[in-house]
C-alpha cells in the first residue's frame, strides 16, 4: 500500500527545521508544512513581514519563504494541534552535549528529543511516520519507538501507531539552501519499506532517485556522526600540518593544493583556518567518543577525541602568535577583529573559534573592536560573557588600572584608528576588498595583519607596509 503524505509537522524551527521545511514546501506544493516551536520569539521572527528579520540568515532562504509562507508553509507554536493533523512528523530539535550527570561533556542531551516523543505520543492520531532529523546517538530510534508505543497506554481516546525513520540532515550553514536543493545524497534509515518510500517520494520531487540511499536505521544514525567526524578530522589534520609549515618554510595552501589533487584525498575541506566551529562538529565527535567508551572501545575513543583536542590547541596557538608578534604584550593595545561568526554567510556563532580567541585576547589585556556583518553585539556579549565597554577606551579612567582587556562592537569598518593589529577570523567577502594602503596610515607602527583565513591579498598588504602573518605560512618573513 502506498502511503501518501498530505500534512507534515516539523518540531523545531531552528537552523535545520526552518530552512529544511522551507525547501520542502517549495518542491512539495501539495503538502502542508507546519513548523512548530516552543520559542515564541523564534516563531514571531519566522513570521516577520520584514524578511531580513528571519531568525536564520541563509543566502536564498528569504526568497523561498516569501513565496511559500502562509501558502503551504506555516510557522506557529501550535505544537499539539499540528501533531494531531500530521501524517509525518520531523523531529528537528536541539541535541547539545550534556552539561551534567552521566556522560556530561560528551554524551548528547536527549531531553528535548524525549519531550518531543512524549508530545507526539500523547497527541498523534491514526498512523504517523516519525522522522529523526536531529543528529542523534546510535540506537535513539529505539528509545523514541518505546515512548511512542506507550501512547495507547495513556488513556488516549483515539488509537495511534507509528513508524520511526532516520533521515539525518547534511546541510552546512551558509550554503544550506544549495545543500538542500542539490544534496549529494539523502539518507533514509528504517525498517518499514512503505514508510521509507513515502519519505523518498517527497524527496523525489527534486532529488534524483539515485541520490536517495536506504539503510537500516542504526547505519543511518551512525553515518551522520561519522560524516561529521570525518569532515572535522580533515580540518584538524590540515591545521596540524599548518603548524609544521610555519616552522619549516612550507606553505599550507601549497600543501593543500598538492595533496588535494590526489583523487583519493580530494580537494575539499583542506583549508587551514582558526579551528573549526559550529554547533555540531565538536558535539558529534564527543558523542562518538562517548559511544566508543560506552562499548569499551577506548582506543577508538582516544583517536576521535584527539580531533577535538587539536582544534582547541590550534585556537590557543593563534592567540599566542598574536601576543608574541606584538612584542610579548597586548595589554592596552587595540586589535581589530574581523568576523565573529563560525564561518562566512551565517549569523551563527555557536562554538566559533572567535569566542575562545577573543576571550584569550581579552585575558591578555587587549582592547578589541569586533566587526561582523551579520552577528550583533548582544550575541557577542552572550558568547564572551563580558560586557562591551564604552566606545572611547582612552577616556575610560577605570580601565587604566584594570588588568583585563575589553571589547566593543562596530557594525562598520571605520575602526582602524590607532590599532596595532588586524585579526581576520571569518572569511566574509567584504574583508577581501579592504583598502590596506588607506588602513595602514591610521594604525600604530609596526602595524600587523594576522590572517587566519588566507583571504587578504598578500601583495597589497605587504606593499602597504604591514607585517603579515598568515596561518600555515612558513615562507613569509616580517
Ligand atoms: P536549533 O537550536 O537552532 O533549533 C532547535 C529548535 O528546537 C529551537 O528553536 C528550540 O526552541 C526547539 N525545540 C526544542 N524542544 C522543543 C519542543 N519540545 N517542541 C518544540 N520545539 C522545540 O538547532 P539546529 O541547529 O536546528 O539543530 C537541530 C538538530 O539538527 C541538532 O540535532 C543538530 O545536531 C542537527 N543538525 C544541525 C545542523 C546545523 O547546521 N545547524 C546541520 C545538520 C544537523
Ligand atoms: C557541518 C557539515 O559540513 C554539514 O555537512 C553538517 O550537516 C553540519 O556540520 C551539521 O551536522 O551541523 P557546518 O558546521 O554548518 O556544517 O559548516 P562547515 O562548512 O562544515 O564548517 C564547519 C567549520 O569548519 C567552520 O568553522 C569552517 O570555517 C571550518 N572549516 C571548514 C575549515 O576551517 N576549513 C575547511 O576547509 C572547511
Amino acid at each position: 500500500m502506498e502511503l501518501k503524505i498530505k500534512n507534515v509537522c516539523c518540531i523545531g524551527a531552528g537552523f535545520v527545521g526552518g530552512p529544511t521545511m522551507a525547501v520542502m514546501s517549495k518542491f512539495c506544493k501539495e503538502i502542508i508544512f507546519n513548523v512548530v516551536d516552543i520559542n515564541q520569539k523564534r516563531i514571531d521572527d519566522w513570521n516577520n513581514e520584514d524578511l531580513d528579520k528571519l531568525p536564520v540568515y541563509e543566502p536564498g532562504l528569504k526568497e523561498i519563504v516569501s513565496k511559500t509562507r502562509n501558502e503551504n508553509l506555516f510557522f506557529s507554536t501550535n505544537v499539539k494541534e499540528s501533531i494531531k493533523n500530521a501524517d509525518m512528523i520531523f523531529i528537528s530539535v536541539n541535541t547539545p552535549t550534556k552539561k551534567s550527570g552521566l556522560g556530561a561533556g560528551k554524551a548528547s542531551d536527549l531531553k528535548w528529543v524525549e519531550n518531543c516523543a512524549r508530545e507526539v505520543s500523547s497527541n498523534a492520531i491514526g498512523h504517523t511516520i516519525v522522522v529523526e532529523k536531529s543528529t542523534l546517538p546510535v540506537k535513539t530510534a529505539e528509545v523514541i519507538q518505546k515512548i511512542l508505543n506507550s501512547a495507547n497506554q495513556n488513556n488516549k481516546k483515539e488509537t495511534s501507531s507509528f513508524d520511526v525513520l532516520s533521515n539525518p540532515e547534511f546541510l552546512a550553514e551558509g550554503t544550506a539552501i544549495k545543500d538542500l536543493e542539490y544534496p549529494d545524497r539523502v539518507l533514509i534509515g528504517g525498517e518499514n519499506k512503505e514508510a521509507m518510500l513515502a519519505l523518498s517520494q517527497m524527496y523525489q520531487n527534486w532529488v534524483p532517485k539515485k541520490n536517495i540511499l536506504f539503510t537500516n536505521i542504526w547505519s543511518s544514525e551512525l553515518a551522520k556522526l561519522t560524516s561529521n567526524a570525518f569532515l572535522a578530522q580533515r580540518i584538524s589534520s590540515i591545521n596540524s600540518i599548518s603548524a609544521i609549515c610555519e616552522v619549516t618554510g612550507a606553505d599550507i595552501r601549497e600543501v593543500s593544493r598538492a595533496i588535494g589533487r590526489d583523487s583519493r584525498i580530494g580537494s575539499k575541506f583542506l583549508e587551514s583556518g582558526p579551528g573549526f566551529g559550529g554547533s555540531c562538529f565538536k558535539k558529534d565527535i564527543l558523542n562518538l567518543v562517548y559511544l566508543s567508551e560506552y562499548f569499551g572501545l577506548m582506543e577508538v575513543a582516544r583517536f576521535w577525541e584527539e580531533v577535538v583536542n587539536i582544534n582547541t590547541w590550534h585556537q590557543s596557538r593563534i592567540t599566542k602568535i598574536v601576543v608574541e608578534k606584538l612584542f610579548g604584550s597586548i595589554s592596552q593595545k587595540k586589535i581589530v577583529v574581523l568576523g565573529f561568526a563560525f564561518k562566512a554567510n551565517t549569523n551563527d556563532t555557536r562554538e566559533s573559534a572567535a569566542i575562545k580567541i577573543c576571550k584569550d585576547l581579552i585575558m591578555e589585556g587587549a582592547e578589541l573592536v569586533i566587526h561582523d556583518p551579520k552577528v550583533n553585539s548582544i550575541q557577542i556579549e552572550n558568547d564572551l560573557q563580558v560586557k562591551p565597554s564604552s566606545e572611547n577606551y582612552c577616556q575610560d579612567e577605570n580601565y587604566i588600572n584594570n588588568q583585563l582587556g575589553k571589547w566593543r562592537f562596530s557594525n562598520n569598518l571605520n575602526i582602524f584608528e590607532n590599532a596595532h593589529a588586524v585579526l581576520v577570523l571569518t572569511e566574509w567577502e567584504e574583508y577581501k576588498s579592504i583598502k590596506w594602503d588607506y588602513v595602514v596610515k591610521k594604525m600604530v607602527k609596526p602595524a600587523w595583519v594576522f590572517d587566519s583565513r588566507s583571504i587578504v591579498n598578500v601583495d597589497l598588504v605587504k606593499k602597504a607596509g604591514f607585517n603579515l602573518w598568515r596561518v600555515g605560512d612558513g615562507i613569509q618573513k616580517e
